[in-house]
Formats: structure tokens, C-alpha cells, sequence
């Protein structure tokens, strides 16, 4: 069965897919996008990212192009129509298309995209196994880094260090010596003292729907949390660390920039973390999450 991709109201033949040259996300980068996971062929925890969603839109002054059960329809059809099972959908809202001026058009419709694609998630579950790399680079990236937002240059210039360097991820770093976060993923680390350790929220970074679960996860594990900062040295000296994403669940990173952490080896709460956010997955993030107040404002 051929792919389609949802665009404005349509499904279309995903070689046919298209938007206007003057669409803003073009010209501007002016528009947000979603990321939402797909297991057994539904997706996980559709609510908080929907949310998320509509916070970007409204930061923006974007208008949101339909209502929140609109969109879940949308989303769902477009993973029924490609025949998805595992694997996840980008939802992408521009501001729209519009003669090119810097400054807001009139009230013009939202460009609307969804594309889902399948993932083979064996080769997930043996970097699990195994654990992977990261790198540090400077966080060159704007002060609004808690909108999802298309303009992902710098995430994209990291990433592509990180390949170049054989490793994962890139962990991006302020001026002041902390980790923010990774380029696509929230980064965490493990104490010596055993307390789980995870930037706090800001415009620093992106409210990760999965860092969401995982701190609901881990407080009913009873591992004490701090919601705080780490240095690039204090992550070498940790016990563990690991980066969590709708795409990589919870990652166990076993060595930065070249240099071991702990034993060089994924770690126990990072390999329990990731057990317990397969089962919450599986279980399509019907949990009891407020959305609407938990990952949101600084
Ligand atoms: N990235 N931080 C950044 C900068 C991200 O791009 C992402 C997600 C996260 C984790 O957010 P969540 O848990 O909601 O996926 C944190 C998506 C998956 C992407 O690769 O586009």
C-alpha cells in the first residue's frame, strides 16, 4: 500500500505532497511540530503532546487550525491509512503561506502536515543493551527553546557532530558550564548518591513529554529527583546517565565526549526507566497525567 501524508484537509500521495513556496515554515521557520510515538498502531500519550501543541501555537500568536479531537482524528487516520504498527508521526503547523514579510500576515489558514512513518525498533532496544555516546557542544540555540519550534538548525549542526563523532547524541551546553539538554532529547544523569538529576524546566528547554512520564515513573519508584542543573563535570562523575525522547524512550549514554560514565555500561535506574516507560507506552500514556499543568511553564 502506497504512503500518504495528511496536507490541509487532504490525504495525498506522500511523492505528491506539498506545500506552497511561501509557506512561512519555508521562509521562516515559522511554525511548530509534534513528534508522538506509535505502538500497536495508537499513539502514546497523544494528550500531553496535543497539549504541548497548543501551547507553541498560542506562544507564536499561531492560530490553532482545529480542535484538539479534529487533530486526534487526523493523526489516527493518517497512521491507519499508512498501516503504521510501530514507528511514529510528525504533526508540523505553520503559520501558513503568504506574500514574504517578516511581520504576521492577515488571519490566513495554518499549513497543517502529518507523516507517519514506521521504525524498526530492534536496533532501539540493542543500543539499549549496549548504551551509547554522546558529545558535548555549545547551545547556540534561541531563548525559546520550551516551544517546539521547526527551527531546528542548531539541533541539526549538533546532531551532525555527534554522527561525524560516531556517537548518539549531542549534549548541548550553556555559557555557564550546564547542560541544557540534548539536541533532540532531555538529558539526565544519576548521582553517586543515587538521586536522579534533570535540568528544570525553562525557556532553556523543551518540556519533553517523555521526561514528563519518566518523573512520574521515578517518583513512584520512589527514586529521589532533583529538578535541578548539572555541569559537564558533574555528568563525567555521575553514576549514570541517559537522555529520554518520544523517539529514544529512555537511552542509558555510557560515555561523554570520549570518557567513561560509571562503569562504561547502561545503569540500573536508566535500564529499569526504560522497562517501566516500555510498559507505560504499551499502555498508550493512559495514565493519570495533568497535562494541562505538568510540563509546561518555567
Ligand atoms: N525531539 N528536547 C528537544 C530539544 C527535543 O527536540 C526533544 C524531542 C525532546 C524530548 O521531548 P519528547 O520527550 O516530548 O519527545 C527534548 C523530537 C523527538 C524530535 O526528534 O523531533
Amino acid at each position: 500500500m502506497a504512503r500518504v501524508a495528511y496536507v490541509n484537509g487532504q490525504y495525498v500521495p506522500y511523492g505528491q505532497a506539498a506545500v506552497h513556496v511561501e509557506d512561512r515554515g519555508f521562509q521562516f521557520a515559522d511554525g511548530v511540530y509534534e513528534v508522538i510515538a506509535i505502538l500497536n498502531g495508537r499513539l502514546v500519550d497523544a494528550e500531553g503532546h496535543l497539549v504541548r501543541l497548543e501551547r507553541s501555537l498560542d506562544e507564536l500568536r499561531i492560530r490553532h487550525p482545529m480542535s484538539r479531537a479534529a487533530l486526534t482524528v487526523v493523526l489516527n487516520e493518517t497512521v491507519r491509512r499508512n498501516r503504521v504498527k510501530q514507528g511514529n508521526i510528525y504533526l508540523q503547523i505553520t503559520r501558513g503561506a503568504a506574500r514574504r514579510e517578516f511581520a504576521f500576515p492577515g488571519d490566513i489558514p495554518p499549513t497543517v502536515v502529518a507523516i507517519a512513518r514506521s521504525v524498526d525498533m530492534t536496533k532501539a532496544a540493542a543500543n539499549a543493551a549496549r548504551g551509547v555516546a554522546a558529545i558535548t557542544r555549545p547551545d547556540i540555540r534561541w531563548g525559546r527553546c520550551d516551544i517546539k519550534s521547526v527551527g531546528l538548525l542548531p539541533a541539526a549542526l549538533a546532531k551532525q557532530a555527534a554522527k561525524e563523532a560516531g556517537a548518539y547524541e549531542a549534549w548541548l551546553v550553556d555559557r555557564d558550564g550546564y547542560v541544557t539538554e540534548g539536541s533532540s532529547s532531555n538529558a539526565w544523569i544519576v548521582t553517586k548518591d543515587n538521586v536522579l538529576v534533570t535540568r528544570a524546566l525553562s525557556t532553556a528547554i523543551l518540556g519533553g513529554i517523555t521526561r514528563s512520564a519518566m518523573l512520574e515513573l521515578a517518583r513512584r519508584e520512589g527514586l529521589t529527583v532533583e529538578n535541578r542543573a548539572f555541569t559537564v563535570a558533574e555528568a563525567l562523575a555521575a553514576k549514570e546517565a541517559f537522555v529520554t525522547s518520544t523517539t529514544s524512550y529512555a537511552m542509558p549514554v555510557v560515555s561523554l565526549d570520549g570518557q567513561p560514565i560509571g562503569n562504561g555500561g547502561p545503569g540500573v535506574v536508566a535500564s529499569r526507566l526504560r522497562a517501566l516507560y516500555e510498559a507505560h507506552a504499551a499502555s498508550h500514556g493512559a495514565g493519570d497525567a495533568d497535562w494541562e499543568a505538568g510540563f509546561l511553564a518555567p
